[in-house]
């Protein structure tokens, strides 16, 4: 039996983990913001699961949590709590940009702070869920995106330093879950989405097994690195571009 510590399980891919936690006989400490959540998974689950009330989003309230946690020991550290806002750049309030940068990946910074100590005398496994948008750029998700390669380059620079602590960072495409209707954008097809129950599994599974970086899906995996070197291209050529010097630039001095 071992010692989880687990965010963002009140729904989607981290509820799929914290039911194979419970199964598999493990212990948890679950992280979730609101205390509703906190008595309705007590109810579902009275049994080996200790709940902890954090809003991810609000720094002191992550320094509060870190200060309880730090007493206990885990043998894992799943990270994966994260949310979005949609919209054009400009659109976003500073606020909106703040929660997502804070929920996303301030709050995750401060927790492995806090925790490394243990962490590093337990080697416990440390797992960061991030996205493909962390390495792909695209639309109306800028906030994210950053956040996201903001943690999975945390996660590189940690394993650098630390490379005694088992650590995996998994960068993932989509899944059918609440994620995007919480972002505020509502979906009409969800064709190529993964089902919540198929990724939360793999995740379960990689967490047991695997270090390094993971999209958990061969065709993920095989996408991510094409559009990586298809963006790289691109951007090459606007640099060239930009390089050039103009037809109507003016004289030098
Ligand atoms: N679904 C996708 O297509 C997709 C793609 C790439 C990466 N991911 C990543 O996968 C992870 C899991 O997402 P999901 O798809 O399972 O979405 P989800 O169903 O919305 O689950 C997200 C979980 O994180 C919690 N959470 C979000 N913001 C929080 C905050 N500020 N404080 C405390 N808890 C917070 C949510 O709590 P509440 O229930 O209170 O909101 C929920 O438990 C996230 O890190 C997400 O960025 C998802």
């Amino acid at each position: 039996m071992s010692f989880f510590l687990l965010t963002g399980v009140t729904s989607g891919i981290g509820s799929v983990v914290l039911r194979r936690c419970l199964a598999d006989g493990h212990t948890v400490c679950a992280v979730v913001r609101r205390d509703e959540q906190r008595q309705r998974l007590r109810r579902a689950y009275p049994d080996n699961l200790d709940i902890e009330v954090a809003e991810l989003a609000d720094r002191p309230q992550v320094s509060d949590l870190v200060a309880r946690l730090q007493s206990r020991t885990f043998d894992y550290v799943l990270l994966n709590a994260g949310g979005a806002r949609v919209g054009a750049y400009h659109e976003q309030s500073m606020e909106d940009i703040d929660t997502v940068m804070q929920a996303n990946l301030l709050s995750n910074m401060q927790i492995v702070h806090g925790l490394l100590p243990m962490i590093r005398q337990q080697r416990a496994r440390l797992i960061f869920v991030s996205s493909i948008s962390a390495r792909v750029p695209g639309r109306d998700y800028a906030a994210y995106a950053v956040s996201k390669a903001g943690l999975s380059h945390f996660y590189a620079v940690l394993s650098v330093e630390y490379p005694e602590i088992p650590m995996l960072c998994v960068e993932i495409g989509p899944v059918h879950t609440d994620f995007h209707e919480k972002a505020g954008l509502q979906l009409e097809n969800r064709r190529g989405f993964k089902a919540q129950e198929l990724i939360g599994n793999r995740l379960y599974n990689a967490m047991l097994r695997r270090t390094g970086v993971t999209t958990l899906a061969f065709d993920w995996a095989c996408g991510r690195l094409l559009l990586m070197g298809l963006s790289d291209i691109v951007r090459r050529v606007l640099r060239r571009r930009s390089a050039r010097p103009r037809a109507t630039a003016p004289p030098s001095p």
